[in-house]
Order: structure tokens, then sequence, then C-alpha cells
């Protein structure tokens, strides 16, 4: 038994450009929170659309479930339970909450399924349902973050990628993001993130990543991480962990 997703000596970049990945490696244990850090141009943002599969993989392998990912399409991928929530959010702001939800399983046949589901996630997200039927657009970041999130579980996903799921919110409405990613961790699934705020990424997650110039530099579990000396002064602004 391999890990559930598995990237090996990745190297992918946008169109005939140069190759951003350079090497990247990455293996992901069920029902954890991983989170990758690095600086800006890292390649952390490629990595995840390259595990979409909105880049092509160029050498090296991703592998889900001991299968190679290779070639697949993006919504191919999202079939297999792999789920991408990127920096922009990607929700229809003219789009009701319902509607937005919706949307989140346009690729699942079964539609009474669908409408059940939505329910569910009504009834665990009370926002979502006080809302349901106001634009998606006219809400505050933090409710379309978490929106973003929820929309997620409607394919019952095996991992979610989110990108920068932080970005623009307040410290406590971040917290509050963090405590759903956990939540959803502790019901199996893989939640892999890409995080700016590194110090807060890394003490709400399990294992850590750093990625830098396309390459994997590190991995280890978030406490060492946070605890490494050189990664502080690198990577953490030379803060202290506290
Ligand atoms: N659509 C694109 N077309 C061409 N090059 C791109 C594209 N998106 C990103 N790049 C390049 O890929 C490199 C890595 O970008 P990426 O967005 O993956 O970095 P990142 O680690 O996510 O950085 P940030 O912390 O700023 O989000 C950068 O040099 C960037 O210019
Ligand atoms: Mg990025």
């Amino acid at each position: 038994m391999g890990e559930l997703l598995e990237v090996t000596n990745l190297t992918a970049g946008y169109g005939d450009g140069p190759s951003i990945l350079d090497g990247a490696h990455l293996s992901v244990e069920p029902g954890k929170v991983h989170c990758i850090i690095g600086p800006n141009g890292a390649g952390k943002s490629t990595l995840l659309k390259a595990i979409c599969g909105m880049l092509k993989i160029r050498q090296g392998d991703v592998k889900f479930n001991g299968q190679s990912l290779k070639g697949l399409r993006p919504d191919q991928i999202l079939r297999k339970g792999i789920c991408f929530v990127p920096q922009e959010r990607a929700l229809f702001p003219k789009m009701t909450v319902r509607e937005n939800l919706r949307m989140g399983g346009y690729s699942l046949d079964d539609r009474s399924g669908l409408e059940r589901s939505i329910d569910e996630i009504e009834e665990r997200f009370p926002i979502l349902k006080e809302r349901r039927d106001q634009h998606a657009g006219t809400m505050s970041g933090g409710q379309q973050q978490t929106l973003s999130m929820a929309r997620t579980l409607i394919i019952k996903p095996a991992i979610v990628m989110l990108d920068e799921p932080s970005l623009g919110l307040a410290p406590k409405i971040v917290q509050e993001m963090f405590d759903i990613m956990k939540m959803m961790a502790s019901e199996g699934i893989t939640i892999l993130l890409v995080e700016q705020n590194a110090l807060m990424g890394l003490k709400n997650s399990d294992w850590g990543v750093v990625l830098d110039l396309g390459r994997t530099l590190f991995k280890g579990p978030a406490p060492e991480v946070l605890a490494d000396p050189r990664i502080q002064e690198l990577y953490l602004g030379g803060k202290k962990a506290a």
C-alpha cells in the first residue's frame, strides 16, 4: 500500500514555457492536513494546478491510490475525488448560495442525491442555509470561503486542495477556516493547502512541506518544520515559533 497521493520528481510548466516545477516531491496521508509553504514564485500554486490536471506533467508522476493521473483531464481527476479550490475561490458571484452549491455537483448524475447532499451541507453550515438565496458575491470574504470549502463536500472528495484560503481574511475568520479544514480531515478527507501565512498554516496542520524554486526542500511533521531554525530564518520571517 502506497500513499494516497504521491508526487515524484515532478516537472511541469505553462504552455511551452520553462519548467516551473523541477523535481517536486510530495506524499500525502489520508485524513491529515498538509501545508505547503515557500516564497512568492516558488511554484506552490503551480504544484496544485499540476496535480488537478490543469498543467501537463512533463516528467515525473502524480499517483492517486497508486494509479498515475498523467494525461487525465481536470474533470476526470475531479471525478476521482480530487477537488481544487483556487485562490480566486471560483464562486459564481451572481448566483445564489444554493445555486453555487448545486454547481459543485455538476459532475454528478444523481440529481436527487445532489439535492440531498446540498441539504446536508446546509445543516452543517447554518450560515449557508440562512443565506441560501443571497448572491454569493455579496457575502463577506469569510462566508465566501466557507461556501467554497463546503461546496467541495458535494462530490464526497478524497482530497481537497486549497490555494491561500486565508487570503484577505481577518485572523479570527482565518481560524474558523482552519477549523473547517480540520473538521473535514477528521472525517477522513485529506487536506492539501498552500498558505502564505506560514506560521498560522503550520500551526493548524499535521504536515509541513517547504517548496522553493520548484523543488521540495523539506517535508516533516508540522511542529518539526516550525521548530527548524533554518526554516524559521528563511520562511517564517525569523520568528520564533511559539
Ligand atoms: N499562467 C502562467 N503562465 C506563465 N507563467 C506562470 C503562470 N502562473 C505562474 N507562472 C510562473 O510560475 C512561477 C511560479 O508561480 P506560482 O504561482 O506557482 O508561485 P507561488 O509559489 O504560488 O507564488 P505566490 O506565493 O506568489 O502565490 C512564477 O515564476 C510565475 O511567474
Ligand atoms: Mg500562489
